[in-house]
């Protein structure tokens, strides 16, 4: 019995260590590619009833720089009371967007946060992140208080 084990457990050890290894590359590949930005939206009234500051914060979770593009997508139910801005930025480490909203119904906003190959934004120096498509989204339901 002691000479069976011996035997047979290095190679089944190396066996778990190969399949260990193997889901932790596949694991580390996907994470890397869904996980380039974080993007994450906060709702805060603003006096009067029905109008709203939105502040999208994006996090750049590599260490290399980004042209990213940040935007709140339209709707109906939404009128932005500060302009409807598009902001075109580096981000490096964190970056926080705002706008002033009024809602009419119900709705869901939705923040956007694309990668994009801009030229000009980030400093020539900057290392920049590789990537040619890539975009995170977050929503966040809203209610009308009456
Ligand atoms: C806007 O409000 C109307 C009326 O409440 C609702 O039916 C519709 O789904 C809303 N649209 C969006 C995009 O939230």
């Amino acid at each position: 019995m002691t000479s069976f084990q011996i035997l047979y457990q290095p190679r089944a050890v190396i066996r778990l260590l190969t399949v260990c290894l193997l889901l932790e590359t596949a694991y580390g590949e996907d994470n890397w590619i869904n996980n380039l930005l974080s993007i994450d939206i906060n709702v805060s009234p603003i006096d009067e009833a029905n109008k709203l500051e939105v502040q999208l914060t994006v996090q750049n979770n590599v260490k290399k720089c980004m042209v990213v593009e940040v935007s709140i997508e339209d709707n109906p139910n939404i009128t932005f009371l500060s302009a409807h801005a598009t902001y075109t930025a580096c981000i490096c480490s964190l970056n926080n967007y705002f706008w002033d909203i009024q809602i009419s119904a119900n709705t869901v906003l939705i923040g956007k946060a694309e990668v994009v190959t801009t030229e000009d934004i980030c400093p020539d120096d900057e290392d920049i992140f590789p990537v040619t498509s890539y975009t995170t989204t977050v929503s966040h339901e809203i209610l009308v208080t009456t």
